[in-house]
């Protein structure tokens, strides 16, 4: 592989307690809209995508995350820690390749194969004990994507 692993960063992913006043908050302070807003039932959370910037770089955001429930991952982080930065994304060009190269390396996997992320992405996490504490999740973007 050549090249840095990460590319970019994709997103900065914020818990919060109201999805609808977080966005609401963001719309009015920096100027920032939605262009994404989906629920996922597996992970537990209620999403919204706040696009920061775009290309030629590719698109940078802002990542709301209300909990669907009280025992999801994030719904247990509100409870331990309070609203705030949940985790970062990075983006990756292969994010199965990331993965194989960061588990030789012997970094701790929370997901050993790319499971659905927001905007049709296919996403991994790593887990924040190897990584000085930041859970830090792996994006591969959807080709073609306005992400992209
Ligand atoms: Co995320």
């Amino acid at each position: 592989m050549s090249g840095p692993l990460l590319t970019r960063i994709d997103h900065v992913g914020i818990a919060c307690r109201d999805l609808d006043e977080a966005a609401a908050r963001y719309a009015e302070l920096f100027g920032l809209t939605v262009v994404c807003r989906e629920t996922n039932d597996e992970q537990g959370v209620h999403e919204a995508m706040l696009e920061v910037s775009l290309a030629p770089a590719g698109g940078s955001y802002v990542q709301l995350l209300q909990p669907t429930r009280p025992d999801s991952p994030v719904g247990r982080f509100l409870d331990r820690r309070g609203e705030g930065i949940h985790h970062i994304g990075y983006g990756v060009d292969d994010v199965e390749a990331a993965l194989a190269t960061l588990d030789g390396q012997g970094v701790r996997l929370i997901d050993r194969r790319p499971r659905h992320g927001s905007m049709g992405a296919a996403i991994a996490f790593l887990h924040p004990r190897d990584l000085g504490g930041v859970l830090t999740e792996l994006v591969q973007a959807r080709p073609g994507q306005a992400r992209d």
